[in-house]
C-alpha cells in the first residue's frame, strides 16, 4: 500500500494539463482541452482532459482517470510503479520502507526556500523598473503612460520588469544562492535541449502572484507591444497551482467586503483596486475552476462577475456564474456599456460611474431576458410572440419551480397575456425536453445493447435504466464533498440501493474514504482497474457537463434510484435482460 500523503502529493504535483500535455498535443476547447486518444486509433479527437478535475476521458475508446491512470496506461506500468513515475518527475523522493510495504515523500525542493526565491525574483523584477537604463525608462512609462498606474499602484502590487536578457536574472539568482534545478522547478528559468539556461521571462513587464498568506508564488509576464503571447505564465509548480489561486486574493480577502468582483484580467483587477474597489480578483490565465469558487466563498457571500465586453468574455461569464453558484454563492454579471473590457471603462468614465454600474449587476435570469427584449421590438406582434417563446425558453431552464412561478408571472405582465398560459407553455417546453433526453438515453442504451455486452459493468444491462439513475447518483457523489456530507451523514442511501456490482463497490469506496477523512478520488486507482477508472470517470463528466447538480437534483436521483430498483426486484424479466440473452445466444457464447 502506498500511504495517501505520497498519493496525495503526487497528484497535487503532477497536474494532468502539464503530464498529459507531454504525450498527447492538447488545443484549449472552451474549459477543457482535446487531443488525438493515445489509447486506440482516431482521426479526430475524442480525448479531452479536465483540468478542473484533474482527470482525463476518451469518448472513443472509454479510457479515463486520473493522471496516475494515464501513466499506469501510457507507460505500461502498474499502480505503484506509475505513483514512483510520477513522483520522480516531480521532484519528490519516495523511500519504501524496511517492509517495503509503505512510502513516505520527502521533497525534493524546500519550499521556505521556493518562496525566498520567488520573493527575490519578484524584487530584482521590482528594482529594474527604476533602473536607469532606457529599456528600463520605457517598461516604467509603460505602466505610468500606456496604462495609467500611479507610482503608488505599481509598488502596492510590486510589478516589475524583466530585462531583455537570456542569463542576467539567472546571474543574479545563482549568486543568491539558489540552484538552477531550484530556478527551473520554479519556472523562473527555462532548460534548452542541449541542456543549457535561460531565463524564461525576457523584456516583460512582471506582474507578481501572492497567495493569501503573503508569499510570492508565481509570475505572469507582459510584453510592452503587440507581439505574442501576450503573457507568459508561470506553469504549475512545487508552490503553485494555478487553478488553486486567485489573483489579488491576497488584498481582496481583506476588504471585508460583502462582494468579491471576478475580473478576467491582471490589469482589469489593477485599475478596479486603483480606483479605490479593493475587492476585486482575477483568475490566472484559465477559467474559473471549482476549487477558485469554493476558495471565494471562504471569503465573500456574492460574486459579480465582470468579464470582456467581447462575445467570448460573455460566454465565459456564463460558464461562471455555473460554477460560483454552484458552492452556494449568489452571482451577477456585469456588463461594461461602451468599453471592451472594466479596466478601459475605468479609465474612460471614472470610477463614480463603474460604482453605479456594479449597483445594475444582473442576475442570469435579468440578464438573459434583457438580451432577448432588447433583440425584440414588442410593439410588432410578430416580433412580440419570437420574444415571449425565448422568455419562455428561458423560464424552463431554470430549475427551481418557484423562481419559474415568479418569472412567469413577471413575464405575463409584461407581455400582457395569461401567466396561466405562459405556465403551459413553459411545462410544455419542460415536458418535450426531459422526453427527448430519455429517447435519447434509451436510444444510447439500445445501442450498448446491440453493440456488446459491457464488459466494464456487466450487469448494467441486465436494467440499464435502474444503472444509468446508479451513475447519476455516483456521478454527483463523486463530484460534490456537499452531497458525499449530506449522503453519508443522513444514512440517505446503503449499498443494496445500488444493484450492479461495480456500483456497490464505487459507493463503499467513498463511504470509507469518506469516513477515513480522505478527499473521495484519493488512492481511487489502487482499487480499481484501468477500465473501471475510465466508467468512473465517465459517471463524473457526463454530470459535470450539467448545469444543474445541486441538492434537489440529488435527492431526486437518488428516489429514482430507489425506485428503480424496487422495480427491477419486483420484474421478474426486463426487456433489456431478454434482449441480452437473445444476442448471447446468437453469438453462441
Ligand atoms: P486580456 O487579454 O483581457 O488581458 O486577458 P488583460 O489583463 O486585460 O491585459 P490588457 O488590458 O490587454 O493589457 C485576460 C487574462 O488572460 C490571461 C492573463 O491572465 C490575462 O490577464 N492571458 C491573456 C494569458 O494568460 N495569456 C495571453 O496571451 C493572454
Ligand atoms: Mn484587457
Amino acid at each position: 500500500m502506498i500511504s495517501k500523503e505520497t498519493i496525495e502529493q503526487v497528484l497535487l504535483r503532477n497536474d494532468v494539463e502539464t503530464v498529459i500535455g507531454g504525450y498527447v498535443s492538447l488545443k484549449r476547447a472552451g474549459s477543457n482541452l482535446k487531443g488525438l486518444c493515445p489509447f486506440h486509433s482516431e482521426k479526430t479527437p475524442s480525448f479531452t482532459v479536465y483540468p478542473q478535475d484533474n482527470s482525463f476521458y476518451c469518448f472513443g475508446c472509454g479510457a479515463g482517470g486520473d493522471v496516475i491512470n494515464f501513466i499506469r496506461k501510457r507507460e505500461n506500468l502498474d499502480y505503484p510503479d506509475a505513483v514512483e513515475f510520477l513522483a520522480d518527475r516531480a521532484g519528490i523522493t519516495i523511500v519504501r520502507d524496511e517492509r517495503g510495504s509503505s512510502y513516505s515523500p520527502t521533497p525534493k525542493f524546500d519550499r521556505a526556500k521556493m518562496f525566498r526565491m520567488n520573493a527575490d525574483a519578484a524584487k530584482y523584477f521590482h528594482a529594474r523598473l527604476f533602473d536607469n537604463t532606457p529599456k528600463s525608462a520605457a517598461a516604467l512609462e509603460y505602466f505610468t503612460k500606456s496604462r495609467g498606474l500611479s507610482l503608488a499602484v505599481i509598488k502596492h502590487f510590486g510589478l516589475g520588469f524583466a530585462p531583455d536578457s537570456f542569463d542576467e536574472f539567472s546571474k543574479y539568482m545563482t549568486s543568491k544562492g539558489y540552484t538552477y534545478d531550484e530556478l527551473v522547478a520554479g519556472f523562473l528559468v527555462g532548460r534548452s535541449d542541449k541542456g543549457g539556461y535561460y531565463d524564461a521571462f525576457r523584456n516583460r513587464v512582471m506582474f507578481p502572484i501572492i497567495d493569501v498568506s503573503g508569499n510570492v508564488i508565481a509570475f505572469g509576464g507582459r510584453v510592452m507591444d503587440d507581439s505574442k503571447p501576450k503573457y507568459k505564465n508561470s506553469s504549475d509548480t512545487p508552490v503553485f497551482k494555478k487553478s488553486r489561486n486567485l489573483f489579488a486574493l491576497n488584498f481582496a480577502r481583506l476588504s471585508c467586503a460583502e462582494t468579491m468582483i471576478l475580473c478576467e484580467g491582471y490589469m482589469d483587477v489593477i485599475a478596479m483596486h486603483s480606483a479605490g474597489f479593493t475587492n476585486a480578483v482575477a483568475t490566472l490565465g484559465t477559467a474559473i475552476t471549482s476549487e477558485q469558487a469554493r476558495m471565494m466563498s471562504r471569503y465573500t457571500k456574492k460574486v459579480i462577475i465582470s468579464y470582456d465586453a467581447d462575445e467570448a468574455g460573455q460566454k465565459a461569464a456564463m460558464r461562471a456564474i455555473g460554477m460560483l453558484s454552484e458552492v452556494g454563492l449568489d452571482v451577477t454579471i456585469l456588463k461594461v456599456p461602451g468599453a471592451k473590457d472594466p479596466d478601459e471603462y475605468i479609465k474612460t468614465y471614472g470610477a463614480d460611474k463603474f460604482r453605479s454600474l456594479l449597483e445594475s449587476s444582473k442576475t442570469r435570469f435579468e440578464y438573459n431576458s434583457e438580451n432577448i427584449l432588447s433583440r425584440h421590438d414588442l410593439n410588432l406582434p410578430h416580433d412580440k410572440i419570437k420574444a415571449l417563446h425565448e422568455m419562455e425558453k428561458l423560464i424552463s431552464e431554470t430549475y427551481s419551480s418557484a423562481e419559474r412561478d415568479i418569472y412567469i408571472r413577471s413575464t405575463a405582465k409584461k407581455f400582457e397575456v395569461d401567466p396561466k398560459s405562459v405556465k403551459a407553455d413553459v411545462d410544455r417546453i419542460i415536458a418535450k425536453a426531459t422526453s427527448q433526453y430519455k429517447k435519447e438515453a434509451a436510444g444510447k442504451m439500445r445501442q450498448d445493447a446491440i453493440g456488446y455486452s459491457d464488459r466494464v459493468n456487466p450487469d448494467f444491462i441486465k436494467a440499464p435504466a435502474a444503472a444509468k439513475n446508479e451513475e447519476a447518483v455516483l456521478g454527483l457523489l463523486l463530484l460534490y464533498p456537499e452531497h458525499r456530507k449530506y449522503v453519508f451523514e443522513g444514512d440517505t442511501l446503503t449499498p443494496d440501493d445500488f444493484f450492479t456490482s461495480l456500483g456497490k463497490r464505487i459507493f463503499e469506496y467513498l463511504k470509507t474514504a469518506y469516513s477515513e477523512g480522505d478527499d473521495a478520488h484519493l488512492g481511487i486507482g489502487e482499487v480499481f482497474s484501468e477500465d473501471e477508472l475510465g466508467r468512473i470517470t465517465r459517471m463524473k463528466i457526463s454530470r459535470m457537463q450539467l448545469t444543474e447538480n445541486g441538492r434537489e437534483v440529488l435527492t431526486s436521483a437518488i428516489a429514482a434510484l430507489k425506485k428503480s430498483v424496487d422495480k427491477k426486484a419486483s420484474q421478474k424479466t426486463n426487456t433489456y435482460e431478454g434482449l441480452n440473452q437473445l444476442l448471447m445466444r446468437k453469438r453462441g457464447d
